[in-house]
C-alpha cells in the first residue's frame, strides 16, 4: 500500500513556482529521501504533506486520505523533525515532549511515560530538566526528533534530520532511524548528505528548480553513473548538492 501518494504536485507562492508538477509515491515501509541543493523545493513538499500547507494544484493522499479534506487525520498519524528549531523556549526538554504530547489526546501519564522512553532513545535523558537556550544544537536536533515521535506515528518527516550534528550523533541518528524502518515506520526525509541517502534510503528523488529529475535506488543511480551520489546530481543537474 502507497503512504503517499503526489499526482501532478505544484505549490505556487506569488510569482514562483517553488514545486513544479511533481509525481510520486512513497511505500509503507519504504524510507524515500529528498535530495537537492537549496531552493529546490524540498521542505515545500514535506509541508504540503504534513498538512501545513495545501497543494496549489494536483493530488496529493496520505494513508489514502486527501491532505485537503482530512488534514486532522492525517496529522495525528504523522510525526514532523522540521528544518528549523520550533521547540518552546520557555518549557525544559521534558516538558516540550509532554505539552505537545497534548496536541494528539495522550493522557498526561502516557505522556510521561513515552516522553522518558524518548528521553533515552535520543540520549538526552540526563538534560531532561534543562531550558531549550542551554541545550546545544545537536541536542536541539535530537530532541526535535524525540517530540517527532511522541504520537507514535506510522509516518515520520524528517527534514534534514542530522544537519549540525557531530559524527557521532549523526551515526546515532542514522541508527535510531534504521531501528526504526525496521519497526515498519514509514520514513520521508530530506538530506543534503550522500552517505546519509545511501545508508538510509531505499529510494530517493533528486529535485532541481522544482522538479524531480529522477527517481531510483541509491545503489541503482551510483551503478548507472559510476560514481557515487555527488557525482549523479552533478551530472543530472549540473550542480553541487551543497547548494
Ligand atoms: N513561505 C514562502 N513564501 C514565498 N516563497 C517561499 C516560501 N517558502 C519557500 N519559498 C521559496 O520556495 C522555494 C523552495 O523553497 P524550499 O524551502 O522548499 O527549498 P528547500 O529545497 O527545502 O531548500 P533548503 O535546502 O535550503 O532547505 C525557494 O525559492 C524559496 O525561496
Ligand atoms: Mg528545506
Amino acid at each position: 500500500m502507497d503512504v503517499i501518494e503526489a499526482k501532478a504536485l505544484s505549490k505556487r507562492y506569488d510569482g514562483l513556482t517553488a514545486v513544479n508538477n511533481i509525481d510520486f509515491s512513497i511505500s509503507e515501509g519504504e524510507c524515500f529521501g529528498f535530495l537537492g541543493p537549496n531552493g529546490a523545493g524540498k521542505t515545500t513538499v514535506m509541508g504540503i504533506i504534513y498538512c501545513f500547507m495545501p497543494p496549489s494544484s494536483g493530488d496529493v493522499s496520505v494513508f489514502g486520505m486527501n491532505v485537503r479534506e482530512h488534514p486532522a487525520e492525517i496529522k495525528s498519524r504523522l510525526g514532523v523533525m522540521p528544518q528549523e528549531n520550533n521547540l518552546d523556549p520557555d518549557l525544559s526538554v521534558i516538558e516540550n515532549l509532554i505539552v505537545y504530547a497534548r496536541y494528539f489526546d495522550i493522557s498526561k501519564k502516557e505522556a510521561s511515560s513515552r516522553a522518558w522512553e524518548l528521553l533515552d532513545f535520543t540520549e538526552l535523558r540526563e538534560k531532561s530538566g534543562v531550558n531549550i537556550k542551554d541545550l546545544s544544537g545537536g541536542m536541539k536536533r535530537r530532541l526535535l526528533l524525540a517530540r517527532a515521535l511522541i504520537n507514535s506515528p506510522e509516518l515520520l518527516i524528517l527534514d534534514e534530520p542530522t544537519t549540525g550534528l557531530d559524527p557521532h550523533s549523526r551515526h546515532a541518528v542514522w541508527d535510531q532511524l534504521n531501528l526504526l524502518k525496521s519497526k515498519g515506520m514509514t520514513l520521508m526525509l530530506t538530506t543534503h548528505y550522500m552517505e546519509e541517502a545511501e545508508k538510509l534510503c531505499d529510494r530517493v528523488a533528486i529535485m532541481d528548480s522544482g522538479k524531480i529529475v529522477t527517481i531510483d535506488t541509491p545503489a541503482h543511480l551510483t551503478s548507472l553513473y559510476s560514481g557515487n551520489l555527488e557525482s549523479v546530481y552533478l551530472t543530472l543537474t549540473g550542480k553541487s548538492l551543497e547548494g
